[in-house]
């Protein structure tokens, strides 16, 4: 703890002392427990590691100036572990309990949430599994959820900086029917072998183009994209990809700042128009792109020619910022303060 460099963090795990667990056990979900422990037991026939019926979430809480702690639309992120939980036949986690175990769960690390100088915040993983044995394929009938925390800087190497982008044709990370929109493991696993092959090719990740026609673009390794042209935010309507709660508050702040929303069908080729693009989630934050390199059709879509954000990218991150931070007022009822 007396170790932790808070203006050098990186995207990573950094431990804490304590997390919270809830066992749903003979039709019921129990209290929330405390633990120091880092580890937990778990069946070996646990439908989570045999079949994948698991799913997580990522949210954040921030320091601000006035030393108070802010976490954002956490009642987002608990409605989106149900749906999640919709999707692969678990429990649903109760939404109340998902925030009481949230500002828990903080307020039992309140240490660890970074000062409000360094622009870290502190990361908060939700997680939700069959931990029941089956061996046939089927839901389990017993859950677990787990709740840690871990003080994180940007996800993206410099943080407010431009990086590139890959397209790559050979992978997909989801189908049009599938489990796209949900935020399950598998999508993750599904994502290693072409998020590795962007990272040794110099890029920040793989930009996903819909798995169907190739046609349309999806979304950017674990971020949304939304590009900017004529004073419109413009981002892909796609059933295959994860609704950003970034997203959908970046399109409210653009809205109120007088520019166009649309979400829509956005054409690969459209990239050639746009003025600026960026990648957007709880870890990206806004993570403004370099350019786009399609690998196979062995083209350039250059969106910052001297390596800087644009400035339209620039003022929707501070505005989101400022809200999350509480330099800006909460006029949306986003923020919840400890
Ligand atoms: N898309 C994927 C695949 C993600 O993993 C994430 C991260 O949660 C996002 C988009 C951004 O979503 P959010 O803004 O809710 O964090
Ligand atoms: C997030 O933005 O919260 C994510 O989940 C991204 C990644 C760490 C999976």
């Amino acid at each position: 703890m007396e170790n932790i460099d808070w203006n050098n963090l990186s995207f990573g795990y950094i431990k804490t002392d304590y997390n919270i667990r809830c066992y749903y056990k003979n039709g019921l979900w129990g209290d929330l427990e405390v633990s120091d422990s880092e580890y937990f037991n778990m069946h070996i026939a646990a439908t989570a590691i045999h079949y994948g019926q698991e799913s997580f979430e990522g949210l954040k809480a921030f320091r601000g100036k006035d030393g108070k702690i802010r976490i954002f639309r956490m009642d987002e992120n608990a409605q989106r572990m149900q749906d999640s939980a919709e999707g692969t036949l678990m429990v649903q986690f109760p939404k109340e309990k998902f925030m009481e175990a949230v500002v828990k769960v903080i307020k039992l690390n309140e240490k660890f949430v970074p000062p409000y100088e360094s622009k870290a915040s502190l990361y908060i993983r939700p997680v939700l599994f069959g931990s029941g044995a089956e061996v046939g394929v089927k839901p389990a009938k017993e859950y677990m959820f787990i709740l840690f925390v871990t003080p994180v800087g940007p996800y993206f190497k410099g943080g407010f900086q431009t990086t590139p982008f890959l397209i790559m044709r050979e992978f997909d990370r989801s189908a049009p029917l599938g489990m796209g929109k949900y935020k399950v493991g598998g999508n993750y696993a599904a994502s290693l072998i072409a998020g590795k092959k962007a990272h040794d090719m110099g890029y920040s990740n793989i930009f996903y183009l819909d798995a169907k026609e190739k046609k349309y673009i999806d979304e950017c390794g674990a971020a949304n994209f939304f590009g900017i042209k004529n004073n419109t935010y413009i981002t892909p309507k796609s059933a295959s990809i994860l609704p950003s709660i970034t997203n959908k508050s970046l399109m409210v702040l653009a809205k109120e700042m007088g520019m166009k929303v649309e979400q829509r069908l956005v054409p690969v080729e459209e990239l050639e128009t746009f003025e600026e693009a960026g990648a957007c989630g709880t870890a990206a934050v806004i993570s403004p792109i370099q350019r786009i390199d399609d690998y196979d059709e062995k083209k350039s879509y250059v969106f910052s020619k001297d390596g800087k954000p644009g400035p339209i990218s620039k003022k929707l991150y501070d505005k989101l910022c400022g809200i999350q931070y509480g330099d800006e007022p909460d006029n949306h009822g986003w923020v919840t303060v400890i």
